[in-house]
């Protein structure tokens, strides 16, 4: 199959699959215990924290292992929130949006008539996992701090596709999922700043620092480190794979799709609509041709109420939402593969 999800989900490199198996054979063991066998498994643990903490410009200390992205997510949206109004946008991840009992959203554009001094917290995400739209966190992090509410940042489609530095950013917590970076799909994280009140959401241990009660696998968490050492060889692939998503982009656009772009984007996805065409058939019928994409979040994969990352974007043109295709990229993906993806949309697209 020709694989174009890796917003989704990423590939397991060799070496992360070999340093998972490492630890299933050598960590399996409960990692608070105080024994050798429970060493090893903090040992693991502890490796991958010091190796993102590194990544990212922070203290280790300051890093909250989780079990994925969705998790990382909700612990930072309702741990600083702690019921209190949450400023996010309807473009946002579910896992941001539905985590905020009471919200007020808006397009980020307008974070600043819209922000009132009794807001608890300001979330939102670095890049949009449908578009790829880059965010200016940068301004968010500095109206915040000037308005003295909390920012947090959903960074899980940012890591691997931008250099992420928590120490000049000036967000108050930020979220990462391994998933979307070469590790595995149950490893995440999530940076708070130094003396920030954080409220479990997991409770029932002293782990994490008391932040996220329960053991953690330590395999999952051993991959997810693997995958850290290809950081900077998936940064270094950004430029190559522009010019791969590009290509990928005029042959939409020449079978009659529109982009459904924003100006600053990743290089690893485009986002077009194929009028006339609802989002799950065209999936449907590009994976029965070898083809894996998506209409959007892999997560509302089979609803057919449409992108709501499209609805908000493209308020006039409801069409579009209904009729999105997302194709994104990530190293494993070769000029073969764009050119047989092309091939296989070509035939899908004439054909009807
Ligand atoms: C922007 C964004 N936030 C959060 C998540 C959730 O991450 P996970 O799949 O690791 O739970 C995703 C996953 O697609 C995402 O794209």
């Amino acid at each position: 199959v020709i694989y174009l999800d890796h917003h989704a989900a990423t590939p397991l490199s060799e070496r992360v699959q070999a340093a998972i198996a490492d630890a299933h054979r050598e960590a399996w063991a409960n990692a608070s215990s105080a024994h050798a066998a429970g060493r090893a498994a903090r040992a693991r643990i502890e490796h991958t924290r010091r190796a993102l903490a590194t990544h990212l410009n922070v203290q280790p200390a300051d890093l909250v292992l989780t079990a994925g992205g969705t998790e990382a997510c909700n612990l930072g949206v309702q741990g600083l929130a702690r019921g209190g109004r949450v400023v996010t946008a309807a473009t946002e991840h579910p896992a941001v949006l539905e985590a905020a009992h009471d919200r007020a959203v808006i397009l980020p554009d307008a974070l600043e008539e819209l922000l009132q001094p009794e807001d608890a917290l300001v979330a939102l995400q670095w890049v949009n996992h449908e578009t790829g739209a880059i965010a200016p966190v940068e301004q968010y992090a500095r109206i915040c701090r000037e308005r003295g509410v909390p920012l947090f940042v959903d960074a899980c489609q940012a890591l691997g596709k931008l250099p992420v530095d928590l120490a000049s950013l000036g967000a108050s917590a930020v979220a990462f999922g391994a998933s979307k970076l070469g590790g595995p799909a149950s490893a995440g994280a999530l940076w708070v700043e130094r003396g920030r009140q954080l409220e479990p959401r997991i409770v029932g241990g002293p782990q994490e620092r008391g932040r996220r009660a329960g053991t953690l696998d330590a395999a999952a968490v051993a991959g997810f480190g693997a995958a850290l050492e290809a950081l900077p060889t998936r940064l270094a692939d950004q430029a190559r794979l522009a010019t791969l998503r590009d290509r990928l982009e005029h042959a939409c656009l020449a079978l009659g799709a529109v982009a459904n772009h924003p100006h600053a984007r990743v290089a690893t996805v485009t986002n077009v609509s194929f009028q006339g065409w609802r989002s799950e058939i065209l999936v449907a019928a590009l994976d029965v041709e070898g083809l894996c994409a998506s209409a959007g979040a892999a997560c509302s994969s089979g609803v057919t109420t449409g992108s709501p990352v499209l609805a908000a974007l493209y308020p006039h043109e409801p069409w579009r939402a209904h009729s999105a295709l997302r194709l994104s990229l990530g190293p494993e993906t070769t000029e073969e593969d764009v050119v047989r993806a092309i091939a296989v949309l070509t035939k899908v697209i004439r054909r009807a």
